[in-house]
């Protein structure tokens, strides 16, 4: 186990480029009452080992079909899965002998889900023990690990406490010791946070966060949630009506112009005070985020500044954000200030007249 205890937090986590969870045109199609529905429509997934994985989208873009395919509790009309270098597949469909070995490898990849679903007629411990019971494991052993599991969760005190006698938070929290179970390299979770309240919402995804760091686990992540995406997540995708249509690091995310989960991860608005104005989108990351970039501009130039909106944030120990700044002047009087932001290596992205008049000044250069 990483020598990292509980309550330290290490800046990164150790992402790797090893793919841990890979999905090529991905297709469900479910068939009910002689109608289709296209859930899933060519997706492709790519998660590495070691990171926070979030997928966001609206109720029926096709979230809980993702997850549910990647692990083969729903069968993909078309396309493959892999999980931890094995094709999960091709290990459906293929007589009894294969459903043993896809249960086998199911057992290594965790499942956490909204409603918990817990026995409410076992103990805490028991809820935690049935894997293991599933897995052939002995009583001892059963033992030994689920009360392991439970201190890792920080419920060693509630082992023999029924469900009902438990929170929301501690539901989920034996909910998440139970899918660690099986040691699984990845971690997949529905709306793990959906029922919560915000505050236990927070202490739920921190300590995903700290299994993550800890244990080195891979954490594919679904939600409706931007908030959580931005609490805990390394790399997101937005989905839509079954595709994907954006994914990458939050940082890729942020330097893609006009990304919808970048501005939705970090939103910024704010109108021009007057036409003669030019509004500009600046994205910080890395190096530029700490630079007094603003400052040089305005001392530069000799022009007042105004910040309209901001939205900075820390993201896996960088600094990282948006800003809405207005200059002085229409964009033709700005060039040569926007020429040095650009060159500052600052992403920008010219709002409203200021947008137009650089389009056409482009074309016009043509
Ligand atoms: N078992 C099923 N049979 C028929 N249609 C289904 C089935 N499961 C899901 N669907 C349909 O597939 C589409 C995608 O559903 P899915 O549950 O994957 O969406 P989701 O993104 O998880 O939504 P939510 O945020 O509401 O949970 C929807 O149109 C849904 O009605
Ligand atoms: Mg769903």
């Amino acid at each position: 186990m990483h020598p990292c205890p509980a309550h330290t937090h290490a800046l990164h986590s150790t992402v790797t480029e090893t793919p841990v969870i890979t999905t090529t045109g991905l297709t469900k199609v479910y068939r009910s009452r002689g109608r289709e529905i296209t859930a899933l429509d060519g997706v492709d997934l790519h998660v590495r080992e070691g990171e926070v994985y979030g997928v966001i989208g609206q109720s029926g873009a096709g979230k809980s079909s993702l997850i549910r395919c990647v692990n083969l509790l729903e069968r993909p009309t078309s396309g493959t899965v892999t999980v931890a270098g094995q094709d999960l597949t091709a290990l459906a469909g293929r007589g009894p002998r294969a459903g043993k070995e896809l249960r086998k490898a199911r057992s290594h990849i965790g499942m956490v889900f909204q409603h918990f679903n817990l026995l409410s007629s076992r103990t805490v411990q028991d809820n935690v023990e049935l894997p293991l019971e599933i897995l052939g494991k002995s009583g001892k052993e059963r033992s030994r690990k689920a009360l392991e599991l439970l201190d890792l969760v920080g419920l060693a005190d509630r082992a023999n406490a029924y469900p009902a006698q438990l929170s929301g938070g501690q539901k989920q929290r034996v909910g998440i010791a139970r899918a660690l179970a099986g040691d699984p390299k990845v971690l997949l979770s529905d709306e793990a946070t959906s029922a919560l309240d915000p505050e236990t919402t927070r202490s739920i995804l921190h300590l995903l966060r700290d299994l993550n760091r800890r244990l080195g686990l891979t954490v594919l992540l679904i939600t409706h949630e931007m908030d959580v995406v931005k609490t805990v997540c390394d790399s997101a995708a937005l989905m839509e009506n079954g595709r994907v249509v954006e994914s990458g690091t939050v940082g890729e995310l942020l330097a893609t112009p006009g990304s919808e989960l970048a501005s939705a991860l970090f939103p910024v608005s704010g109108d021009a005070s007057s036409e003669e104005r030019t509004v500009i989108d600046v994205t910080f990351q890395g190096d530029a985020a700490t630079r007094p970039v603003i400052s040089q501009l305005s001392r530069t130039y000799n022009i007042d500044i105004s910040i309209l909106g901001a939205a900075m944030d820390t993201v896996g120990g960088l600094q990282v954000g948006r800003m809405r700044i207005e200059l002085p002047g229409r964009y033709e009087d700005n060039v040569v200030p926007i020429g040095f932001l650009r060159e500052q290596g600052l992403q920008l992205e010219l709002v409203g007249p200021a947008a137009q008049a650089s389009a056409s000044a482009k074309e016009g250069a043509k």
